[in-house]
C-alpha cells in the first residue's frame, strides 16, 4: 500500500511522528508522500522525507492564500523542488470555495508553479474545489506533465472527462468509504491510473471516522476500492502500489 498524500507536516503529528510512521510501516504501507501547502509546510515535508526511509515529499503553494505570495516564495519552492526525495509539486490548484475571491490571482499562482515544475519534470498534485472546469482547461496546456487529481470527490461526469488523458491520475482518499458519489466514480476509474491516499490528518475513513487520520489507515481505502472493483485485496494493493511508484518515481 502507498499513501500518496498525507500531511505528516501538520502540527497534529508533532508529538508522535515516529510512532505514526512505524504504525504505517507495520501495517504494510511501503511509501508515504508528505504534501506541502505553503513554504513552511513544504520545508517541513522535505525535512521529514530526509529523516525516514520510504517517506517522500511534494512542495507547493496552495491556492488558499494566493494573495499573500511573492516571487520570493516561488523561488523558495523551486529550490525545494531540486531535492531527490521531492517527487512533485503540490498541493496546488484552484479553490473557489475557500480561496481568495480573486480567481485571476489564484490562476496566476497556479500557472507560475506549473511553469516552474516543468523544468524539473516532476508530477503535480492537484487540489480542486468548486473549480473543476477551470483546472481542467489549464492542465490541458501542460500535456508534458503528469497530474494527480487528489482526493477525487467529483461525479462520474467529471471522471469521464479525465479518461482520455494518459497523464491524468486519480487518487482516492477515505471519502471512498463514505461518499456514494465517489464510490460511483471509482467504478470507472482506470485501473492503471488509480492511486490511494489518506489526506491525513483529515478525512479518516470508515471505520475510523472522527479520529485523527494517519497513513496506516490507507488500508481501508485499498479495501474499499478492491470491493468496488471486485478484486482480491492483494491484487488491488499491487495495482495501486505499482501506479504510485510509476507516477511519482518512488524508489
Ligand atoms: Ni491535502
Amino acid at each position: 500500500m502507498i499513501d500518496t498524500h498525507c500531511h505528516l507536516n501538520d502540527p497534529k503529528f508533532e508529538n508522535d511522528l515516529d510512532e505514526v510512521i512505524s504504525r504505517a510501516l507495520d501495517a504494510g504501507v511501503r511509501a508515504m508522500v508528505v504534501v506541502g501547502y505553503d513554504v513552511r509546510s513544504s520545508i517541513r515535508a522535505v525535512e521529514i522525507s530526509q529523516r525516514y526511509d520510504g517517506v517522500y515529499a511534494t512542495v507547493g503553494l496552495h491556492p488558499y492564500e494566493a494573495e499573500r505570495y511573492k516571487d520570493d516564495d516561488l523561488r523558495e519552492i523551486e529550490e525545494l523542488l531540486k531535492y531527490e526525495k521531492v517527487k512533485g509539486l503540490g498541493e496546488v490548484g484552484l479553490d473557489y470555495y475557500r480561496g481568495p475571491s480573486d480567481k485571476n490571482r489564484q490562476k496566476e499562482l497556479f500557472v507560475s508553479q506549473l511553469e516552474i515544475v516543468r523544468r524539473y519534470k516532476k508530477t503535480v498534485v492537484l487540489h480542486i474545489r468548486e473549480a473543476f472546469d477551470d483546472v481542467f482547461s489549464i492542465v490541458q496546456e501542460f500535456g508534458d506533465l503528469k497530474f494527480i487529481f487528489h482526493s477525487f470527490s467529483f461525479t462520474k461526469r467529471e471522471m469521464e472527462k479525465l479518461l482520455p488523458f494518459e497523464n491524468f491520475f486519480i487518487s482516492f482518499s477515505g471519502m471512498i468509504t463514505f461518499v456514494k458519489e465517489v464510490e460511483e466514480s471509482a467504478k470507472i476509474s482506470p485501473r492503471d491510473r488509480t492511486l490511494t491516499e489518506t489526506d491525513s490528518p483529515y478525512l479518516a475513513p470508515i471505520p475510523m471516522r472522527g479520529k485523527r487520520n494517519e497513513p496506516a489507515f490507507v488500508r481501508f481505502v485499498v479495501e474499499r476500492l478492491s470491493k468496488i472493483w471486485g478484486l482480491e485485496f492483494e491484487e488491488c494493493r499491487e495495482i495501486t502500489e505499482e501506479n504510485a511508484r510509476r507516477v511519482m518515481g518512488l524508489g
